[in-house]
């Protein structure tokens, strides 16, 4: 047998061990206070997004996608024929994932307000905004619409970080933002 039973049947009873006792305590008053702080930090953390979620057809999200990228196209990525689309600073602008793209590129102007709209066509996406570590998972038929404000100057990688096929480790994006009236 490679189980046996207790020596001492009513094992339960047994003096706690001073060490146990010091590594109970300690876990229990961690564990309250990571319990308060969730709660200061939803309030003060800023680390949550400004984000509303609607449901949405995948279909209807392509075609808006596509018409913002359209009239909002100022060139393309590189020799990629990817639309980089500068959309009007306070107002929406889109990006689509789908096996295995984050499409358009956007450049945004900083200390604007934007409303991105993402959204997936096919299946669940993550997205992640880096080096800032910005992340939302994005699943077809819901649409995230979050207000962001780029803060600084530079070109944002998009990645995924749902693993979606094997295609995952491609599907990167790219967002530009620039000083004001710059770019384009
Ligand atoms: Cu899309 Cu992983």
């Amino acid at each position: 047998m490679a189980i046996h039973p207790p020596e001492s049947r009513v094992w339960w009873n047994e003096p706690i061990a001073k060490a146990e006792l010091i590594w109970i305590v300690i876990a229990f008053v961690w564990g309250l206070l990571m319990f308060f702080m969730m709660i200061y930090w939803h309030i003060y953390g800023q680390q949550n997004l400004s984000t509303q979620v609607g449901r949405i057809d995948p279909a209807v999200f392509e075609q808006r996608t596509n018409e913002f990228a359209e009239k909002f196209k100022i060139r393309e990525e590189g020799d990629t024929g990817i639309p980089v689309a500068k959309p009007l600073p306070g107002g929406d602008a889109y990006m689509l994932a789908r096996t295995f793209d984050w499409w358009p590129v956007l450049e945004l102007e900083k200390g604007k307000p934007y409303k991105l709209h993402i959204s997936s066509l096919d299946m669940q996406h993550g997205f992640s905004l880096q080096p800032i570590n910005m992340n939302i998972q994005v699943h077809p038929g819901l649409e995230h619409i979050i207000t962001i404000t780029p803060k600084e100057v530079g070109v944002y990688g998009v990645i995924c970080n749902e693993y979606c096929g094997l295609g995952h480790h491609v599907m990167t994006g790219r967002i530009y933002v620039v000083e004001p009236g710059q770019g384009g």
